[in-house]
């Protein structure tokens, strides 16, 4: 899928690696809403205190990184791909594959890596053993975020099954209250569609589909019960969402002006720099019917080869802050996520993180520990894609649970749709 960038480097454009000034260190990432940048402010001023270089920022709008991605081919086809990119699940060892990658198992050596990050996550840091990305958090994806005040004037409590979801939402709805607020891009539609797969086909189904990628699956009668209850759930959304940005739906939810969100963690990063207070003004409880089930998604960052000594210095000092306890304490904190460093304190955390870590530790003993699929944990982005687009022209159309299973199933068998 990338073959053809490697070559096109290796066929005569520039030398790989920064293009930058020697002591620019170029960073590409998509974290550009309120609290994601207000998360990298944290990053940017601990690098500022210990290192000589400057990190040069290359930030690409569009939540769940599929724009930056883009970008990132078009970078490394013309030769001169970022020191350090954000970058998720399997993109890393597609990248490593191509040997776009440095190995940071010098550092990694020196500051015991192998003991600090949990093995589940260390997979995906490692392309052939070799570590070359860091983690910086681990998102939970299946969410239901609420308006509190919201919740009181219906007297409701968090449903606990889709069914009661649904049944609060009718009530909402009855009286004028917008229910859910959800934004307008097909990764926001796959990141509901899969909270809802989880309530209601399990998660043996979840990892044989999207995991192993056993098409079979889709054989089961309850993935087309999937397609009904998502069929549902777009009932209840506001049909001028067009183009909605996930952290203005959130904005919503914060404004009373809709009262839920179903979303990863990344979320509360937008009530904490509203200054919405977590039990107070907000709460947040696993997506009904999916309590025990913890759907991951680990951000990190990896590190491409560069040519230049000062860089090479440069990008590993880069990779040991984003493993320091400091960092790792502060950064998640405002992001909404949990630290992905084993034993890092999580005294000074709000309950929803507490929540998290707590619900993290059990999934991973019950086998309710899943790699979310529409955040790049899983499958490679090309089929994430692929797979949003369908969700989302079934969301849009008159299209029924059958037909959304079949277009499912030439996605899985390499099919145009
Ligand atoms: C996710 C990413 C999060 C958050 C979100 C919205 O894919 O892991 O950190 O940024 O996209 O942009």
């Amino acid at each position: 899928m990338i073959a053809y960038l490697r070559i096109a480097i290796l066929a005569g454009a520039a030398s790989f690696g920064s293009q930058a000034m020697a002591q620019d260190l170029e960073i590409l990432h998509w974290w550009t809403s309120g609290g994601e940048a207000k998360s990298m402010e944290v990053l940017k001023k601990m690098y500022r205190e210990k290192s000589n270089a400057h990190l040069k920022e290359s930030n690409i709008r569009g939540g769940g990184g599929f724009n930056a991605m883009k970008a990132l081919k078009s970078r490394a086809a013309s030769g001169t791909p970022p020191a350090i990119v954000q970058m998720k699940g399997p993109e890393i060892q597609e990248w490593g594959q191509q040997g776009f990658l440095t190995s940071l198992n010098e550092v990694a050596k020196e500051e015991k890596w192998e003991q600090k990050v949990p093995d589940v996550i260390a997979s995906y840091m490692k392309h052939k053993n070799n570590w070359v990305a860091v983690p910086v958090n681990v998102h939970r994806v299946n969410w239901l975020w609420y308006n509190k005040e919201l919740f009181a004037k219906y007297k409701a409590t968090p449903p606990k099954t889709l069914d009661e979801l649904f049944a609060l939402a009718d009530k909402m709805k009855a009286k004028g209250d917008l229910p859910f607020a959800h934004g307008g891009q097909p990764w926001q539609d796959a990141t509901v569609f899969e909270a809802i797969f989880l309530a209601t086909a399990g998660p043996e189904l979840h990892k044989r589909l999207f995991v192993e990628q056993d098409e079979k699956a889709l054989d089961d009668p309850r993935v087309k019960t999937v397609f009904e209850n998502f069929r549902r759930y777009v009932s209840y959304l506001d049909s001028n969402r067009a183009g909605l940005d996930w952290d203005k739906a959130t904005e919503m939810v914060i404004s009373k002006r809709a009262a839920m969100q179903i979303m990863g963690d990344w979320a509360k990063g937008e009530f904490l720099k509203a200054h919405a207070v977590p039990d107070k003004n907000f709460g947040c409880v696993a997506v009904p019917g999916t309590d025990g089930l913890f759907s991951f998604n680990v951000d990190s960052f990896v590190f491409f080869e560069t040519k230049s000594a000062t860089s090479k210095k440069a990008q590993n000092q880069f990779a040991s802050i984003v493993m320091s306890e400091p960092f790792q304490i502060e950064f998640n904190r405002n992001k909404g996520s949990i630290p992905a460093v084993l034993d890092v304190p999580l005294q000074d955390f709000d309950s929803c993180a507490k929540l998290s870590k707590e619900d993290f530790v059990k999934a991973s003993k019950t086998g309710g520990l899943l790699p979310s699929y529409s955040h790049q944990m899983a499958l490679n982005v090309d089929m994430i894609n692929s797979l949003a687009e369908v969700v989302s022209v079934f969301a849009q159309s008159q299209m029924t649970a059958e037909e959304g299973v079949r277009n499912f199933k030439k996605v899985f068998k390499g099919n145009k749709i």
